[in-house]
C-alpha cells in the first residue's frame, strides 16, 4: 500500500488515547533500550503509541507489537490492522516493528528471550491485565513495565493492586496521568505507600467516567475534569 510519509511528531494525528506527556515518557523509556534490545507493546490499535516507541528505539533495537485486532473489541473496527500498518509506514518505522496478530497470552506462551521494556495497553479487564503483567518476568532487572489506564479503569487498577502492590520484584515508580511506571526492582515501603496514595485519584476518575456517561459534564468539571473524553 502506498502511504504518504508523516513525521513521528504527528502521532497525535493517529486515533487513540495517549497524551503528549505520556508520549514523552514512552520516548524516554524506549531511548534507554540498548542497541539490539527488544521492547514489547501489548495493544497497538492504530499505532499511536507504537510509532512513538519505535521511533525512539536506538538503531538495532526492535519493537514487538502484539494485537489480535479483534472485530468485536469495543473500539475496534474493520481495517484497524491495515490502518496500524499504514501508520507505521508513514512514520518510517515499519522496518523496526515485528507485528504479531495474536493475543498477548498466545505470544507470551512461546516467548523465551529477555526484554528491556514492556508497554501494557491491551484488554483492560482484571484477568487479562493480570496475565499481561506476567511479561514482567522477561524484563531484565532495572527495566521498565509501563501500564496505561493504570488509575482510570476498574480492571487495570484492581489487577495492579492484586499483583503489584504485594510484589517483591516490581516497584511502583510514579505515573504520568494514568500511565504508570513499574520498574523490575524490589519495592520499598515508600513505593507501596506511593501506590496506595493514588487510590483517591483513581476513585475520582471512576466517578468522572460515570458522570460523563450520565451526561453530567458540569459535575465532572467540579471534580477538575474538562471535556467529554474519559480521564487518561
Ligand atoms: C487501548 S487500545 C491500544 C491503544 C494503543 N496502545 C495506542 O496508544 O493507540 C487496546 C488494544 O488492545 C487490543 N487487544 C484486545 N485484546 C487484546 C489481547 N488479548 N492482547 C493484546 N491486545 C489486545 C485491542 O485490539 C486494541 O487495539
Amino acid at each position: 500500500m502506498a502511504v504518504t510519509p508523516r513525521p513521528v511528531g504527528d502521532f497525535e494525528a493517529i486515533p487513540g488515547w495517549l497524551t503528549p506527556d505520556q508520549a514523552a515518557l514512552l520516548r524516554e523509556a524506549a531511548s534507554q533500550v540498548p542497541a539490539g534490545g527488544v521492547a514489547v507493546e501489548i495493544g497497538s490499535h492504530h499505532g499511536r503509541s507504537a510509532v512513538v516507541l519505535a521511533a525512539a528505539l536506538p538503531v538495532g533495537a526492535r519493537l514487538v507489537a502484539v494485537d489480535p485486532f479483534p472485530s468485536d473489541w469495543r473500539y475496534g473496527a474493520p481495517g484497524t490492522e491495515q490502518s496500524f500498518r499504514a501508520n507505521l509506514a508513514r512514520a518510517g518505522v515499519a522496518g523496526r516493528v515485528d507485528v504479531r496478530v495474536a493475543t498477548s497470552a498466545d505470544v507470551r506462551r512461546d516467548w523465551t528471550g529477555p526484554l528491556d521494556l514492556v508497554y501494557v495497553d491491551g484488554k483492560h479487564d482484571h484477568w487479562t491485565v493480570r496475565d499481561d503483567l506476567h511479561w514482567a518476568h522477561h524484563v531484565t532487572p532495572g527495566g521498565w513495565v509501563l501500564v496505561h489506564d493504570a488509575f482510570s479503569s476498574l480492571g487495570v487498577t484492581t489487577a495492579l493492586l492484586r499483583d503489584v502492590l504485594p510484589s517483591r520484584s516490581l516497584r511502583y515508580a510514579g505515573r504520568v496521568g494514568s500511565l504508570a511506571r513499574l520498574q523490575v526492582a524490589p519495592p520499598s515501603r515508600r513505593d507501596r505507600l506511593r501506590m496506595l496514595a493514588e487510590l483517591p485519584w483513581w476513585v475520582r476518575n471512576l466517578v468522572v467516567k460515570v458522570l460523563l456517561r450520565l451526561r453530567l459534564r458540569p459535575l465532572a468539571r467540579l471534580l477538575g475534569h474538562d471535556g467529554a473524553a474519559d480521564p487518561f
